[in-house]
């Protein structure tokens, strides 16, 4: 077998996984949650549910890969035979998200492109967001199977980079996460000084950190808070497994996985006060909402084509806003990738390069689908269902699969191997890893469920009840099976001479 590659710093695997964690989430999807939920009511809860749930479970993923040194199927498989399934559903439902995570890419490109445009759209917000939908043609409903070659090209600008960032895994990976982790910190900071200054931007900061503590009992802020911590830091998707992989024995899980949760969380607290500030600064504070699409491509041009009364300085700041998001997105696009191909490539011997450009070749295929007229209605439905299925029933079955039918001590002997000041304790991990996660997830699967069932009628969105069923319910069976199929194709490869690799803990 080929050597690993790994990672050539401590600093390169941090970033990498920063790199990961921080991405469209936290510059769109947070400040909305933070907005939805009284503020800093929601940094308070989202701090707590880092602390009883991320952190552990970030430390859990890449210690356990750092000890085997293999991507999360056979990760699982040498924890127990049985578990490797969870790999596969953990590898699969990654492989579903970047079929659209790349699209959501591609947009970005499509509009960075195209900031040009609100040099002259000063002041008139309605002409700002309709830019989006007028470069998609999308009509938001299932409807419409044409491509604008624009968007096409965008796409495939964006598989391309995809691609050029993880060709050589770590070594390649370890080059651009210098960039795509700093740039766009930088441009927040310039984001964020123009926003501060702005008159009225000091009512939108407010909002976002006051805390409205009667917010507290409302069980839906408890809700997105565990999703969005769940969500933010890259873990249950394949991705931490690939990336403790390549880490080599010296490296000090506890710490580092603390510093990556830490920089997760700056980074949100840094675009909620780029986003705040701007929103109060334009008087749109009303119009933010947690609807991530439409932040970024509907509310914020409103606020970029009146952030001056000077079209060109507006445009500056609109390209500003884009490079930013494409700078955030890629490196978490290129990590689920890399977290599919690392599963794969573990497993059936094959060279880590030629499975990422065969990964990025069939999920570019599928990914067009997402490019259509229709393409965003499809996106809508599959998004829901990863997130608010898959990815949480993963969690469950990946704490109960270690905590309970593993030694816990084990793992959190790997975790503390070579840490110094920081120590994470053994009480912390056990119960979240054995009691807290698995409840929390659990009663978040519940919610979601109830949502879907009891108050939407079994009905997401209004769409097509075949169009959730083809989308939503038959990814989430293929995720959840794949696995099995695996099994299959090894059990029919073993009769041509594959010997699967004997992988064990060695104390
Ligand atoms: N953590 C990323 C974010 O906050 C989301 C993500 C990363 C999604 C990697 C998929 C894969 O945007």
């Amino acid at each position: 077998m080929e050597k690993r590659s790994m990672w050539n710093s401590r600093l390169t695997f941090i970033l990498a996984a920063v790199g990961s964690a921080v991405g469209l989430g936290n510059a769109w999807r947070f400040p909305g949650l933070a907005a939805k939920h009284g503020g800093g009511t929601f940094l308070l809860v989202y701090l707590l549910a880092m602390l009883v749930m991320g952190i552990p479970l970030l430390m859990m993923e890449v210690s356990i890969a750092r000890k085997l040194r293999r991507g999360a199927a056979e990760s699982l498989r040498g924890i127990n035979k049985k578990f490797e399934p969870i790999g596969w559903a953990a590898t699969s439902n990654a492989f579903v998200i970047v079929c659209y995570y790349s699209v959501v890419f591609a947009w970005v490109i499509l509009m960075f492109i195209n900031s040009w445009q609100f040099g002259s759209m000063t002041g008139d917000s309605e002409k700002a967001s309709s830019l989006f939908f007028d470069l998609t043609q999308t009509t938001g409903a299932i409807e419409g199977t044409s491509i604008p070659g624009m968007v096409m090209v965008c796409l495939l600008v964006a598989w391309g980079l995809i691609f050029y960032c993880i060709r050589n895994g770590a070594s390649s990976v370890g080059k651009v996460v210098k960039f795509t982790v700093f740039m766009p910190v930088l441009l927040l900071i310039i984001m964020a000084v123009k926003g501060i200054t702005m008159d009225g931007a000091m009512a939108g900061i407010a909002q976002f950190f006051i805390p409205e503590m009667n917010a507290l009992g409302d069980p839906g802020l408890w809700v997105d808070a565990i999703g969005q911590v769940f969500y933010s830091l890259s873990i249950m998707m394949a991705i931490m497994f690939a990336y403790g992989s390549y880490l080599d024995d010296t490296s000090n899980v506890a710490a580092d996985c603390m510093i990556i949760a830490f920089s997760d969380m700056a980074i949100s607290v840094l675009s909620g006060i780029v986003m705040f500030s701007t929103m109060g600064g334009t008087g749109m504070l009303d119009s933010i909402t947690d609807s991530g699409i439409a932040t970024a491509f509907i509310v914020y041009p409103q606020a970029i084509v009146n952030l001056t009364s000077i079209g060109w300085v507006n445009a500056i700041f609109g390209a500003v806003f884009y490079l930013m998001l494409i700078t955030l997105a890629i490196d978490s696009a290129f990590s689920i990738v890399e977290g599919v191909s690392a599963s794969i490539s573990d497993k059936f011997h094959i060279k880590p390069r030629t499975v990422t450009l065969a990964v990025c070749a069939i999920a570019g295929l599928i990914s067009m689908v997402f490019v259509t007229q229709a393409g965003l209605a499809w996106l809508d439905i599959v998004d829901s269902w990863t997130n608010q299925i898959n990815l949480i029933v993963i969690g469950i079955l990946e704490c109960i699969a270690i905590g309970w039918c593993f030694s816990l001590r084990k793992v959190h002997r790997e975790i503390n191997r070579n840490s110094k000041k920081f120590n994470m304790p053994f009480w912390w991990f056990a119960t979240s890893v054995k009691v807290v996660s698995p409840l929390l997830l659990i009663g978040l699967f519940v919610w979601n469920m109830i949502t879907l069932f009891v108050v939407n009628g079994g009905n997401y969105g209004g769409y097509p009840l075949w169009a959730q069923i083809v989308a939503g319910w038959v990814v989430s069976l293929f995720v959840f099976i794949s696995g099995f199929i695996i099994k299959l194709v090894i059990r029919h490869k073993k009769k041509s001479g594959y010997i699967e690799d004997e992988i064990v803990w060695e104390d």
